[in-house]
């Protein structure tokens, strides 16, 4: 039986900064961000939105009357929580429609959790076919203002429905993991940004992807030639090109102009967000399969998800005949159409998300367009608006 993604969908924010001028703001030569790291534009997240509003906003467009009644199971990935105790996927549940027999939780592990949460909905759809499980990586990339990590920044959510038959991409059952206790990035709870050894962790990242890419080859008796394009998890597109450049000697020269160009085409719809640590491996997947010409159903796709802390994991996927029914289609238009704003401005966004106290709090709602939007917080509790309701 095939199990797999049947269709994928992303969500942001209405605003993008520009690489250029985040550069120049920051004394630092502009080339540096957009080849150095790789990013050209990054998703400014306003105070009206987080990780439930992002995740909702990515799967409510994606999903019929016939989905909302087969999901039985909601998973969140995150490293973004709102909560200590309760679980983001209950909210999302319910601005969903979402079934109250459905069971919902939200994991964790840095940017691996999505990839767990897909390994988990497989096995669930395996055992119960006729269902659906819907996986969501949602979250916000906050390193700080005028850190090396600033121009890695960016956000939002990435919804994957995994059913039988799958429209876009069959999983494979085998994959390699590697989980071991590293210090390259992490947030204690009383910290609003992240504390990395940003060198250390793209080292890691690099040895991580090496260990799983081998391991999987060596389990699966895969030939590295049989695998059509190598998608990576992109904290910064440079990186993945890092790795993937850490491995090209294993294939002849042909196959690593492939590789090469497919790669470009993975990194696109990402140079123009910025990381989004749980979804950005699944933007990237999305990223090659809207732009990449040179594609054909049957291709096989290497996907490697790596989770500062650190956990990584390389497995496979089958392109399905009719995979385009199943993309987010309107992505590159929306993207297209975000709104340009100023370093000021997007400093004030990032300076503004509700504070963590218990104080009555209200966003600028008003002016972001999204269906859900998160208006603040009252009694401690935040308040979340559907439009449509
Ligand atoms: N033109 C072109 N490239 C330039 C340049 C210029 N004018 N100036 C610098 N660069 C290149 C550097 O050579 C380097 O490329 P390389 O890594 O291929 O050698 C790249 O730009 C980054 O420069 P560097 O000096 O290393 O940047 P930095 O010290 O400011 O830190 C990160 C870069 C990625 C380590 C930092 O952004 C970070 O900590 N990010 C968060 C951690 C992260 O994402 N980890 C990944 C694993 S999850």
């Amino acid at each position: 039986m095939k199990v797999g993604i049947d269709k994928l969908r992303f969500a942001s924010a209405h605003q993008y900064v520009d690489m250029v001028e985040l550069a120049r703001a920051r004394h630092a030569a502009p080339d540096k961000y957009t080849i150095g790291i790789g990013q050209t534009q990054m998703a400014v997240i306003p105070p009206s939105q987080d990780i439930v509003t992002l995740a909702a906003n990515a799967a409510a467009p994606m999903l019929t009357a016939t989905d909302l009644a087969a999901i039985d199971l909601l998973i969140v990935g995150t490293e973004s929580g709102i909560d200590n105790s309760k679980a983001s996927a209950i909210y999302v549940a319910h601005l969903l429609g979402l079934s109250s027999r459905c069971r919902t939780i939200e994991m964790k592990e840095a940017c691996y959790a999505a990839t767990a949460g897909i390994q988990l909905a497989q096995a669930h759809v395996r055992m119960h076919p006729d269902k659906k499980a819907l996986v969501i990586g949602a979250d916000i990339a906050r390193y700080g203002l005028n850190t090396p990590g600033e121009p890695t920044q960016g956000g939002g959510a990435m919804a994957m429905l995994i059913s039988a038959d799958p429209q876009v991409l069959a999983l494979s059952t085998e994959s390699a993991v590697l989980s071991q206790d590293v210090m390259d990035f992490w947030r204690p709870l009383y910290h609003t940004t992240a504390l990395v050894d940003g060198k250390y962790s793209s080292n890691i990242y690099i040895d991580y992807f090496q260990d799983v890419f081998q391991e999987y080859l060596i389990k699966t008796q895969t030939p590295a030639a049989d695998l059509a394009a190598l998608v990576f998890h992109l904290p910064y597109t440079k990186m993945g090109l890092k790795a993937l450049r850490s491995v090209l000697p294993q294939v002849t020269e042909t196959q690593q102009r492939d590789w090469l160009r497919h790669f470009e085409y993975s990194r696109k719809l990402n140079r123009r967000v910025g990381n989004l640590y749980t979804g950005s491996l699944y933007l990237s997947l999305l990223s090659l399969l809207l732009t990449d010409p040179n594609l054909r159903p049957g291709d096989q796709l290497g996907l490697f998800s790596y989770g500062s802390g650190a956990e990584g994991e390389f497995y496979t996927g089958t392109l399905q005949p009719d995979y385009q029914r199943g993309l987010d289609l309107g992505l590159p238009q929306r993207l297209q159409r975000r709104q340009r704003v100023d370093v000021t401005t997007y400093e004030r966004a990032f300076n503004g998300q509700l504070a963590w106290v218990a104080d009555d709090q209200q966003t600028d709602w008003q002016s972001d367009p999204h269906r859900f939007v998160l208006t603040g917080q009252q009694n401690e509790q935040r308040q979340y608006l559907d439009r449509q309701a």
